[in-house]
């Protein structure tokens, strides 16, 4: 099953899994910078490793640019938005920010007036989730959105 056709990639859903292929040939589609979003994400998912909240790298297959990693359920929404979400942007927040991980691509409901406002972040079983770190930044920069900023606004 498809789940999402972005700029750069694809994901499926199959047997249980996720796999993100990213679109080739690299050069293609700069300065998109396809590459560059590749490392990113895989560097992110290794750091990630065994830290609730962020999908769990299974394995990379380099030379068809293929992650597979858990499924971290449905986009948020109003409907699903866990009770206890404050306390799971603390959590979220914390980890990040001891990784030194800023993602960058996590756009607000100014941008993005229709539910379900942002794809980057999901639930399964009442568990927030981010995914999606094709972007992001080691520093923390003026401008950033943190979780709890961006949930807030749907809240
Ligand atoms: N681990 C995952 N669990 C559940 N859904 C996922 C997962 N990875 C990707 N998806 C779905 O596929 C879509 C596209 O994947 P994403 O990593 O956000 O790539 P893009 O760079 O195209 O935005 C996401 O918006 C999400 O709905
Ligand atoms: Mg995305």
């Amino acid at each position: 099953m498809q789940l999402g056709k972005g700029m750069v990639s694809r994901a499926y859903l199959e047997n249980g899994i996720v796999s993100k292929q990213y679109l080739t040939p690299f050069h293609k589609y700069s300065p998109r910078n396809i590459e560059s979003h590749w490392k990113n994400e895989v560097k992110a998912l290794k750091l990630l490793k065994g830290k609730n909240h962020f999908p769990q790298l299974i394995s990379v297959d380099p030379a068809n640019r293929i992650i597979y990693m858990s499924y971290c359920g449905d986009p948020l929404s109003k409907e699903n938005l866990p009770k206890d979400w404050k306390k799971q942007c603390k959590e979220i927040e914390k980890t990040l920010c001891s990784l030194d991980i800023y993602p960058q691509d996590f756009i607000g409901k100014d941008a993005n007036p229709n539910p379900p406002y942002n794809k980057n972040i999901h639930i399964k079983g009442g568990v927030i989730y981010l995914i999606d770190f094709g972007i992001w930044s080691a520093k923390h920069t003026s401008g950033f959105n943190t979780i709890t900023d961006i949930i807030k606004q749907l809240a």
